[in-house]
Protein backbone atom coordinates (compact mmCIF):
# COMPACT_ATOMS: atom_id res chain seq x y z
CA UNK A 1 0.00 0.00 0.00
CA UNK A 2 0.83 3.43 -1.32
CA UNK A 3 1.57 5.74 2.09
CA UNK A 4 2.12 10.02 1.85
CA UNK A 5 2.36 10.71 5.22
CA UNK A 6 3.65 7.61 6.85
CA UNK A 7 6.30 4.89 5.68
CA UNK A 8 5.25 1.09 7.33
CA UNK A 9 7.40 -1.64 7.05
CA UNK A 10 6.97 -5.13 7.74
CA UNK A 11 9.68 -7.17 9.03
CA UNK A 12 10.47 -10.37 11.18
CA UNK A 13 6.75 -10.21 12.26
CA UNK A 14 7.05 -6.62 13.45
CA UNK A 15 5.27 -3.96 11.38
CA UNK A 16 7.14 -0.59 11.83
CA UNK A 17 4.59 2.50 11.34
CA UNK A 18 6.32 5.87 10.72
CA UNK A 19 4.73 9.29 10.83
CA UNK A 20 6.29 11.03 7.98
CA UNK A 21 5.42 14.71 7.64
CA UNK A 22 8.50 16.57 8.53
CA UNK A 23 7.58 20.00 7.72
CA UNK A 24 4.72 19.79 9.89
CA UNK A 25 6.62 17.55 12.66
CA UNK A 26 3.88 14.97 11.63
CA UNK A 27 1.24 17.15 12.66
CA UNK A 28 -1.82 14.97 12.76
CA UNK A 29 -4.56 16.30 9.49
CA UNK A 30 -6.87 13.78 8.34
CA UNK A 31 -4.67 12.37 5.56
CA UNK A 32 -2.22 11.29 7.95
CA UNK A 33 -4.95 10.14 10.38
CA UNK A 34 -7.04 8.59 7.69
CA UNK A 35 -3.37 7.01 6.57
CA UNK A 36 -2.72 5.43 9.86
CA UNK A 37 -6.14 3.91 10.58
CA UNK A 38 -5.60 2.20 7.55
CA UNK A 39 -2.45 1.46 7.88
CA UNK A 40 -2.97 0.22 11.32
CA UNK A 41 -5.53 -2.06 10.22
CA UNK A 42 -3.80 -3.76 7.78
CA UNK A 43 -1.19 -4.25 9.81
CA UNK A 44 -3.49 -5.67 12.77
CA UNK A 45 -5.00 -8.07 10.10
CA UNK A 46 -2.06 -8.80 8.34
CA UNK A 47 -0.88 -12.81 9.66
CA UNK A 48 2.89 -11.87 8.99
CA UNK A 49 2.27 -9.12 11.94
CA UNK A 50 2.13 -10.09 15.53
CA UNK A 51 3.06 -7.12 16.89
CA UNK A 52 3.29 -2.83 15.41
CA UNK A 53 5.71 -0.33 16.26
CA UNK A 54 4.48 3.23 15.97
CA UNK A 55 7.21 5.78 15.75
CA UNK A 56 7.82 9.56 14.20
CA UNK A 57 11.54 11.64 13.60
CA UNK A 58 13.98 12.16 15.91
CA UNK A 59 12.65 15.61 16.33
CA UNK A 60 8.74 14.53 17.09
CA UNK A 61 6.65 11.85 17.25
CA UNK A 62 4.15 14.09 16.10
CA UNK A 63 3.61 18.01 17.39
CA UNK A 64 0.27 17.54 17.74
CA UNK A 65 -3.11 17.71 15.68
CA UNK A 66 -2.75 20.23 12.60
CA UNK A 67 -3.41 23.58 13.69
CA UNK A 68 -3.37 25.22 9.63
CA UNK A 69 -6.27 22.03 9.11
CA UNK A 70 -8.16 23.17 12.33
CA UNK A 71 -8.21 27.22 12.34
CA UNK A 72 -10.88 27.51 10.04
CA UNK A 73 -13.39 25.00 11.49
CA UNK A 74 -16.80 26.19 13.05
CA UNK A 75 -18.72 24.04 15.98
CA UNK A 76 -20.74 23.07 13.06
CA UNK A 77 -17.93 21.52 10.90
CA UNK A 78 -15.90 19.68 13.73
CA UNK A 79 -19.11 17.98 15.74
CA UNK A 80 -20.91 16.86 12.13
CA UNK A 81 -17.83 15.64 11.14
CA UNK A 82 -17.28 14.28 14.57
CA UNK A 83 -13.76 15.21 14.19
CA UNK A 84 -11.14 12.52 14.88
CA UNK A 85 -13.76 10.04 15.92
CA UNK A 86 -13.69 7.52 13.25
CA UNK A 87 -9.85 7.26 12.78
CA UNK A 88 -9.23 7.19 16.61
CA UNK A 89 -11.81 4.14 17.00
CA UNK A 90 -9.65 2.06 14.13
CA UNK A 91 -6.52 2.59 15.72
CA UNK A 92 -7.54 1.53 19.46
CA UNK A 93 -9.47 -1.19 17.97
CA UNK A 94 -7.37 -3.81 17.27
CA UNK A 95 -5.97 -6.48 19.44
CA UNK A 96 -2.03 -6.88 18.57
CA UNK A 97 -0.10 -4.81 21.06
CA UNK A 98 0.95 -1.97 19.86
CA UNK A 99 4.40 -0.31 21.24
CA UNK A 100 4.86 3.98 20.81
CA UNK A 101 8.97 4.78 20.25
CA UNK A 102 8.73 8.40 21.28
CA UNK A 103 11.80 10.92 20.40
CA UNK A 104 11.20 14.69 20.91
CA UNK A 105 8.15 16.47 20.78
CA UNK A 106 4.62 14.49 21.82
CA UNK A 107 2.30 17.35 22.15
CA UNK A 108 -1.25 17.48 22.37
CA UNK A 109 -2.74 14.88 19.93
CA UNK A 110 0.70 13.49 19.19
CA UNK A 111 1.02 12.68 23.04
CA UNK A 112 -2.18 11.36 22.95
CA UNK A 113 -1.73 9.21 19.97
CA UNK A 114 0.97 7.84 22.10
CA UNK A 115 -1.30 7.27 25.07
CA UNK A 116 -3.71 4.99 22.51
CA UNK A 117 -0.68 2.13 22.26
CA UNK A 118 -0.47 -0.44 24.68
CA UNK A 119 3.02 1.32 26.14
CA UNK A 120 5.53 4.06 25.21
CA UNK A 121 9.41 4.02 25.30
CA UNK A 122 10.67 7.27 25.08
CA UNK A 123 13.86 8.39 23.58
CA UNK A 124 15.83 10.49 26.65
CA UNK A 125 14.94 13.59 23.86
CA UNK A 126 11.12 12.86 24.26
CA UNK A 127 8.79 15.64 25.67
CA UNK A 128 5.62 15.07 26.04
CA UNK A 129 2.61 17.93 26.46
CA UNK A 130 -0.87 19.02 26.28
CA UNK A 131 -0.31 22.48 24.90
CA UNK A 132 -3.81 22.97 23.16
CA UNK A 133 -4.89 25.81 26.37
CA UNK A 134 -2.31 27.93 24.53
CA UNK A 135 -4.92 27.65 21.26
CA UNK A 136 -7.57 28.50 23.35
CA UNK A 137 -8.84 24.69 23.12
CA UNK A 138 -8.44 21.97 25.22
CA UNK A 139 -7.07 18.27 24.59
CA UNK A 140 -9.80 16.27 22.56
CA UNK A 141 -7.84 12.97 22.25
CA UNK A 142 -7.62 11.96 25.70
CA UNK A 143 -5.19 14.45 27.41
CA UNK A 144 -8.08 14.86 29.81
CA UNK A 145 -8.88 11.23 29.92
CA UNK A 146 -5.50 8.89 29.58
CA UNK A 147 -3.30 11.59 31.00
CA UNK A 148 -5.19 11.29 33.87
CA UNK A 149 -5.40 7.65 34.49
CA UNK A 150 -1.41 7.86 33.30
CA UNK A 151 0.19 9.87 35.82
CA UNK A 152 -2.94 11.09 38.54
CA UNK A 153 -5.43 13.80 39.01
CA UNK A 154 -2.16 16.72 39.42
CA UNK A 155 0.03 16.01 37.38
CA UNK A 156 -2.62 16.00 34.73
CA UNK A 157 -4.16 19.10 35.59
CA UNK A 158 -0.87 20.79 36.02
CA UNK A 159 0.33 19.27 32.54
CA UNK A 160 -3.50 20.43 30.92
CA UNK A 161 -4.22 23.87 32.61
CA UNK A 162 -0.18 25.01 32.35
CA UNK A 163 0.37 23.80 28.80
CA UNK A 164 4.19 22.98 30.03
CA UNK A 165 6.27 20.30 28.56
CA UNK A 166 7.30 16.81 30.66
CA UNK A 167 10.60 15.85 29.73
CA UNK A 168 11.48 11.57 29.32
CA UNK A 169 12.82 11.66 33.05
CA UNK A 170 9.67 13.09 34.58
CA UNK A 171 7.52 10.89 32.31
CA UNK A 172 9.54 7.62 33.17
CA UNK A 173 8.80 8.78 37.07
CA UNK A 174 5.49 9.57 36.86
CA UNK A 175 4.37 6.33 35.12
CA UNK A 176 3.73 7.65 31.27
CA UNK A 177 6.53 5.74 30.01
CA UNK A 178 7.38 2.31 30.35
CA UNK A 179 11.74 2.97 30.17
CA UNK A 180 14.15 5.86 28.57
CA UNK A 181 16.86 5.01 26.66
CA UNK A 182 19.42 6.68 24.70
CA UNK A 183 18.07 8.76 21.78
CA UNK A 184 20.25 6.53 19.36
CA UNK A 185 19.38 3.03 20.80
CA UNK A 186 15.41 4.10 20.53
CA UNK A 187 14.19 1.91 17.16
CA UNK A 188 17.06 -0.93 18.57
CA UNK A 189 15.41 -0.96 22.56
CA UNK A 190 11.85 -1.03 20.54
CA UNK A 191 12.60 -3.87 17.96
CA UNK A 192 14.28 -6.03 20.82
CA UNK A 193 10.99 -5.69 22.72
CA UNK A 194 8.39 -5.94 19.84
CA UNK A 195 10.78 -9.38 18.98
CA UNK A 196 10.54 -10.67 22.46
CA UNK A 197 6.89 -10.10 22.19
CA UNK A 198 6.16 -11.25 18.75
CA UNK A 199 7.70 -14.81 19.83
CA UNK A 200 5.38 -15.72 22.57
CA UNK A 201 1.93 -17.31 21.70
CA UNK A 202 -0.54 -14.52 20.18
CA UNK A 203 -3.28 -15.68 22.10
CA UNK A 204 -1.87 -14.83 25.66
CA UNK A 205 -0.13 -11.47 24.72
CA UNK A 206 -4.31 -10.88 23.11
CA UNK A 207 -5.46 -12.27 26.56
CA UNK A 208 -2.90 -9.75 28.05
CA UNK A 209 -3.80 -6.61 26.42
CA UNK A 210 -7.67 -7.21 26.58
CA UNK A 211 -7.16 -8.05 30.36
CA UNK A 212 -4.44 -4.86 30.85
CA UNK A 213 -7.04 -2.64 29.19
CA UNK A 214 -9.86 -4.00 31.35
CA UNK A 215 -8.59 -2.12 34.01
CA UNK A 216 -9.50 0.61 33.07
CA UNK A 217 -13.16 -0.14 32.88
CA UNK A 218 -14.00 -1.64 35.65
CA UNK A 219 -13.81 -1.81 39.43
CA UNK A 220 -11.27 -3.97 40.81
CA UNK A 221 -13.30 -7.16 41.67
CA UNK A 222 -14.84 -7.29 38.53
CA UNK A 223 -11.18 -7.11 36.62
CA UNK A 224 -9.94 -9.80 39.11
CA UNK A 225 -12.52 -12.07 37.80
CA UNK A 226 -12.01 -10.94 34.26
CA UNK A 227 -8.70 -11.74 34.42
CA UNK A 228 -9.29 -15.33 36.36
CA UNK A 229 -11.59 -16.50 33.62
CA UNK A 230 -8.78 -15.57 30.79
CA UNK A 231 -6.23 -16.90 32.76
CA UNK A 232 -8.48 -20.36 33.31
CA UNK A 233 -9.52 -20.25 29.52
CA UNK A 234 -5.89 -20.10 28.50
CA UNK A 235 -5.75 -24.10 29.82
CA UNK A 236 -7.52 -24.86 26.87
CA UNK A 237 -5.05 -23.92 24.16
CA UNK A 238 -1.83 -25.99 23.33
CA UNK A 239 0.34 -23.45 23.76
CA UNK A 240 -0.37 -23.71 27.62
CA UNK A 241 0.65 -27.25 27.23
CA UNK A 242 3.86 -26.21 25.03
CA UNK A 243 4.92 -23.54 27.10
CA UNK A 244 4.73 -25.49 30.54
CA UNK A 245 6.46 -28.52 28.76
CA UNK A 246 9.71 -26.23 27.47
CA UNK A 247 9.61 -25.31 30.85
CA UNK A 248 9.89 -28.30 32.32
CA UNK A 249 12.08 -30.17 29.76
CA UNK A 250 14.38 -27.38 29.42
CA UNK A 251 14.12 -26.04 25.93
CA UNK A 252 12.28 -23.10 24.05
CA UNK A 253 8.96 -23.20 23.74
CA UNK A 254 7.49 -23.86 19.99
CA UNK A 255 4.34 -21.49 20.34
CA UNK A 256 1.61 -22.47 17.98
CA UNK A 257 -1.06 -19.51 18.59
CA UNK A 258 -3.46 -22.71 19.09
N1 LIG B 1 0.05 21.80 13.47
C1 LIG B 1 0.47 22.32 12.28
N2 LIG B 1 1.75 22.66 12.03
C2 LIG B 1 2.63 22.49 13.03
C3 LIG B 1 2.28 21.96 14.28
C4 LIG B 1 0.90 21.61 14.49
N3 LIG B 1 0.45 21.08 15.63
N4 LIG B 1 3.39 21.92 15.08
C5 LIG B 1 4.40 22.39 14.33
N5 LIG B 1 3.97 22.73 13.10
C6 LIG B 1 4.73 23.30 11.99
C7 LIG B 1 5.08 24.76 12.24
O1 LIG B 1 3.98 25.60 11.86
C8 LIG B 1 6.28 24.93 11.33
O2 LIG B 1 5.82 25.07 10.01
P1 LIG B 1 6.44 26.25 9.07
O3 LIG B 1 7.89 25.86 8.92
O4 LIG B 1 5.65 26.13 7.83
O5 LIG B 1 6.27 27.51 9.83
C9 LIG B 1 6.96 23.56 11.43
O6 LIG B 1 5.99 22.65 11.89
C10 LIG B 1 8.13 23.55 12.42
O7 LIG B 1 7.64 24.02 13.65
P2 LIG B 1 8.36 25.21 14.47
O8 LIG B 1 9.03 26.16 13.54
O9 LIG B 1 7.34 25.78 15.41
O10 LIG B 1 9.47 24.36 15.24
P3 LIG B 1 10.13 24.69 16.65
O11 LIG B 1 11.25 23.71 16.79
O12 LIG B 1 10.43 26.14 16.77
O13 LIG B 1 8.99 24.38 17.75
C11 LIG B 1 7.22 23.05 18.73
C12 LIG B 1 8.53 23.07 17.91
C13 LIG B 1 7.51 23.50 20.18
C14 LIG B 1 6.70 21.63 18.72
C15 LIG B 1 6.20 24.03 18.09
O14 LIG B 1 6.10 23.72 16.70
C16 LIG B 1 4.82 23.92 18.65
O15 LIG B 1 4.57 24.46 19.73
N6 LIG B 1 3.87 23.27 17.93
C17 LIG B 1 2.49 23.23 18.30
C18 LIG B 1 2.26 22.26 19.46
C19 LIG B 1 0.78 22.25 19.83
O16 LIG B 1 0.20 23.25 20.20
N7 LIG B 1 0.13 21.05 19.74
C20 LIG B 1 -1.26 20.89 20.04
C21 LIG B 1 -2.09 20.96 18.78
S1 LIG B 1 -3.84 20.96 19.09
C22 LIG B 1 -4.24 19.36 19.41
O17 LIG B 1 -3.42 18.46 19.34
C23 LIG B 1 -5.69 19.13 19.77
C24 LIG B 1 -6.03 17.75 20.25
O18 LIG B 1 -5.80 17.36 21.38
C25 LIG B 1 -6.71 16.85 19.36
Amino acid sequence: MAFETIIVEVEDYVAVIRLNRPEALNALNDKLLTELATAITAAQANDKVRVLVLTGSDKAFAAGADIKMMREKSFTDVYLEDLFTPETDQITRGRKPIIAAVAGYALGGGCELAMMCDFIIAADTAKFGQPEINLGVMAGLGGTQRLTRFVGKSKAMDMNLTGRFMDAEEAERAGLVSRVVPAKDLMKETMAAAHKIAEKSMITTMAIKESVNRAYETTLHEGLLFERRVFHALFATEDQKEGMSAFLEKRTPQFRDR
